[in-house]
């Protein structure tokens, strides 16, 4: 990027008006052979200079500007905006030892996104295949091969795609059969589409309290909502974190309960080596645009026994029977993916290391920069788990004495994209009734956590900006100050 917007010192006139004509900036930069910035040349720097009779053949040092406004990498919008005006459109921003590192423009002004979708030629060119052979409804050879490739992920027989991870879940609860009358013990902490599969099947979900550390289902508290009517437990392994599947699946067997694995944030993660939606009798997943991998909206469903997955695909089909069309045995649902969908969906499940080891050198980078910063708590790190890091999240600890939302306030101003946690669900009047125990961890933590740009393409002084930021946030200090 820095060489489309500068050219080394000594270069012509000539060299310069090319890449100001390809910038589209108006002006370029020039640096020294270290990359330290010396200068900045505009289309009206150099229309003057051959007025006055220099040569396009002439080095550009000679009609270069070198008292300019540059600012460190570091600052802010806040501190852009108060230097960019009518005169100056670009400002050049620098490292400690003054080289070019990027640019601020009111065009583009420093923002970071909390996740973005990272997609190039080999989704364009399948969605092109799609569009060019017609076959863009759910039949298709994309949507097949997303399914095989998660088939052999998760090493499950069957694995069916849906259009979005919510009715992936719903999908899965059908199968096993569970329904009115039937309770399903579900985490207070996580999304609300993980309660609401459960209501659309007419069962209960019993809200269950968190741990502090992991953030996952309390196993101990669960015990305490066992009733004869529990029917399943609903691990959901939020922001990429894992439960404690040994703890999990022990506690299912003794009380003879389906695992429905919520994995939509989870995709990548594994457990003593194991992929996520490999240990329960059901798991889903989420293609939402800003997970793992997205293919817009979209699921899938992975299912250990072959029956229930057969019993599944059929409920996605409209519940019609496989050998007579238009025979319905079942009313079902219309929960199919697209062939387009899965176009994206293959050409991203291609990615997906390469995407989880982007985000979990986000991690190390964010949880390095903040284990001596009072203020923060990082991610609980369990050993039997590697996180996917679907976000990175922070939670204020008792010695910080700024508020939650302000933090987050602050970060904003400053072109900082950043979120709440999840609020519990069990404080929103729609699910309070779900609630028979204790739930206080959740609550805690809710109140005092903030996810944080996560890419797997954030650039180390894209980094830096967000964790100065963040410091000073939760500091109480103005950025800047
Ligand atoms: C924990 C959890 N479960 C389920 C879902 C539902 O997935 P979708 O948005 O694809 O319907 C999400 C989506 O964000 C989620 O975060």
């Amino acid at each position: 990027m820095i060489n489309e917007i500068s050219i080394p010192t000594g270069s012509t006139i000539q060299e310069a008006l090319v890449n100001i004509n390809a910038n589209t900036l108006g002006m370029t930069f020039v640096v020294s052979n270290d990359n330290k910035l010396i200068g900045m040349v505009t289309d009206g720097d150099i229309r003057r200079g051959l007025i006055d009779g220099s040569n396009v053949n002439d080095e550009v040092n000679s009609i270069m500007n070198t008292s300019f406004t540059s600012l460190h990498i570091k600052s802010d919008n806040v501190e852009i905006l108060k230097h960019l005006s009518e005169r100056i459109r670009v400002i050049p921003l620098v490292g400690d030892q003054g080289e070019l590192l990027d640019y601020a423009s009111h065009r583009k002004l420093r923002r970071v996104s909390l996740v973005s979708p990272q997609f190039d030629e080999a989704e364009l060119s399948n969605v092109i295949q799609c569009v060019k052979t017609g076959w863009v409804s759910s039949q298709g050879k994309f949507v097949r091969e997303f399914e095989q490739q998660f088939r052999t992920y998760c090493k499950r027989p069957v694995a069916l795609a849906t259009s979005n991870g919510t009715v992936a879940l719903h999908l899965a609860i059908e199968a096993l059969g569970i329904g009115e009358g039937d309770e399903v013990l579900v985490p207070d902490l996580t999304f609300a589409a993980s309660a609401n599969s459960v209501l659309y099947a007419g069962a209960r979900p019993i809200l269950v309290d968190v741990e502090r550390n992991s953030l996952m289902i309390d196993i101990e508290k669960a015990e305490r909502a066992i009733t004869p009517r529990t029917k399943a437990i609903m691990p959901v392994h939020l922001y990429g974190q894992i439960a404690d599947m040994d703890k999990v699946m022990a506690f299912a067997k003794k009380h003879n309960l389906f695992v429905i694995e919520d994995c939509a944030e989870a995709l990548g993660s594994t457990y003593k080596g194991q992929p996520v939606g490999s240990f329960g009798d059901a798991g889903s997943f989420s293609f939402f645009g800003n997970k793992i991998i997205t293919t817009g909206e979209g699921g899938m469903v992975v299912f250990k026994s072959e029956e229930v997955g057969e019993m599944a695909a059929v409920l996605r089909d409209h519940g019609m029977d496989k050998t007579k069309r238009y025979w319905h045995n079942h009313i079902g649902f219309n929960y199919r993916m697209t062939n387009l969908q899965g176009a994206l969906g293959t050409a991203q499940m291609e990615k997906l290391e390469h995407f989880v080891a982007g985000k979990r050198n986000v991690a190390s980078y964010y949880d390095e920069a903040f284990k001596s910063v009072n203020e923060i708590e990082t991610p609980y790190i369990n050993p039997d788990v590697e996180n996917c890091y679907w976000m990175y999240n922070i939670i204020l600890s008792e010695s910080c004495k700024v508020d939650r939302d302000e933090v987050m306030n602050k970060l904003v101003k400053t072109g900082i994209e950043c979120r709440p946690m999840f609020y519990p669900l069990s404080d929103m009047p729609v699910y309070a009734d779900y609630c028979t125990t204790d739930i206080t961890e959740s609550k805690i933590v809710a109140a005092r956590g903030i996810s944080l740009p996560s890419s797997p393409t954030l650039t180390e002084p894209e980094l830096d900006f967000v964790i100065q930021n963040v410091r000073w946030a939760v500091q109480g200090e103005e950025a800047n100050s």
